[in-house]
């Protein structure tokens, strides 16, 4: 009898929960044949499909697609959790470029504000939702990244943010944990974050050598970036913001490897070395918090983003590299051991063409 009753009442939970679920999931199939969660996110197919084509190449994870997701770094952290600095995720870098460009640490922007200008004006999108959808699109163009979140319907930016919010290369660990913690995010945030220069490459911090990356596999989405940045420098990084390389044709900023190597930071580093998934669920959270800054009201259209292709192989050393060439920084955790090395000489990475 007892059984009996307890069987009903999970048979009715288990209904209400299936209920509830259905509702919460309930889709729209767009004219276009599309299916998202909003109608208000119907508009946002046909415009994804432009963004592909006259932005990335037809769906590229290229030198713009590249710039787009620094774009919408630079555009959100102008902002304060205590006020006084800029609206935020708001499109202020694109519509007060002459600004906002002029700041020291926005320098090699430039390139991607006058390629996205007219396509923006053509869809008829705000700003800010304009630069932090091409970020997310352009993202999802690198296989191995995480599918960025959407939400739409950021009203149009009021002013330019401030000078000094954009963290410089040259700044120490202390200045930007405290820059970050003051837009609102952890070191473990800030950390994730720097997941994005795994594909990434320098244009001015040395003029002489545009497009040089900050990894060897700089077209795809990996843990690479944490790996090499470990590894000891012998080459070029004579400017203000890089210090020694490990690899010929790469470039170490002096900013990622201060934060692999403090203590305050390091073991955050290191866990990202060779996992791939807490790489995507860490870059994919704090990317989320980041590109709503300083925005509230806003629309999940997060099922326009492109799906990225998945990555499954994990990383390896470059060819000559091992073990022995990590400056291992973090106390508490072994270094992963698990990491085999490619074969070969030690390569020359190439720049990113048309940087
Ligand atoms: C400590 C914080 C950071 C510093 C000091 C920093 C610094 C830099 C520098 C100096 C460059 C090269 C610029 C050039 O010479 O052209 C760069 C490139 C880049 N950064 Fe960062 N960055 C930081 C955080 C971030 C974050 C949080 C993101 C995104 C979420 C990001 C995304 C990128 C991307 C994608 C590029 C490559 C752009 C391209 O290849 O065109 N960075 N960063």
């Amino acid at each position: 009898m007892a059984f009996g009753r307890l069987t009903a009442i999970i048979s009715i939970a288990l209904a209400a929960s299936q209920t509830a679920r259905a509702a919460l999931t309930k889709r729209v199939t767009c004219a276009t044949g599309q299916v998202t969660a909003n109608a208000a996110c119907c508009k946002l197919f046909p415009i994804v499909q432009q963004i592909q084509t006259d932005l990335f190449d037809g769906g590229e994870c290229g030198e713009e697609a590249h710039s787009a997701l620094r774009l919408s770094f630079h555009d959100a952290i102008g902002f304060s959790i205590h006020g006084g600095k800029g609206g935020g995720a708001d499109g202020s870098i694109l519509i007060f470029n002459s600004t906002e460009l002029a700041f020291h640490a926005n320098g090699g922007i430039d390139d991607i504000t006058a390629r996205q200008f007219p396509v923006f004006q053509e869809t008829g999108l705000t700003a800010g939702d304009f630069v932090h959808l091409a970020a997310a699109i352009g993202t999802a163009n690198c296989p191995g990244a995480p599918r960025l979140q959407f939400m739409f319907g950021r009203p149009p930016p009021k002013a330019p943010a401030p000078d000094l919010t954009v963290p410089e290369p040259t700044d120490s660990v202390t200045s930007i944990l405290a820059r970050f913690a003051d837009a609102g995010f952890s070191p473990s945030e800030a950390v994730a974050l720097l997941s994005s220069h795994t594909i990434a490459a320098a244009d001015v911090v040395d003029v002489t050598i545009p497009g040089t990356p900050f990894d060897s596999t700089v077209g795809t989405f990996d843990t690479q970036v944490f790996l090499e940045v470990l590894l000891k420098g012998k080459l070029n990084g004579s400017q203000p913001g890089e210090v020694l390389s490990p690899l010929a044709g790469e470039m170490r900023l002096q900013s990622d490897f201060a934060i692999s190597q403090d203590s305050r930071t390091a073991c955050l580093w290191q866990d990202m070395v060779n996992n791939q998934k807490l790489m995507m669920t860490n870059f994919k959270a704090a990317m989320a918090k980041l590109q709503v800054l300083g925005q509230k009201n806003l629309i999940d259209c997060s099922d326009v983003v492109p799906v990225p292709q998945v990555l499954n192989t994990p990383i390896k050393f470059p060819a000559s590299f091992s073990r022995a060439d990590v400056q291992v920084a973090c106390k508490a955790s072994p270094f992963p051991n698990n990491i085999a090395t490619v074969a070969g000489p030690a390569p020359t990475v190439a720049p990113v063409p048309g940087s």
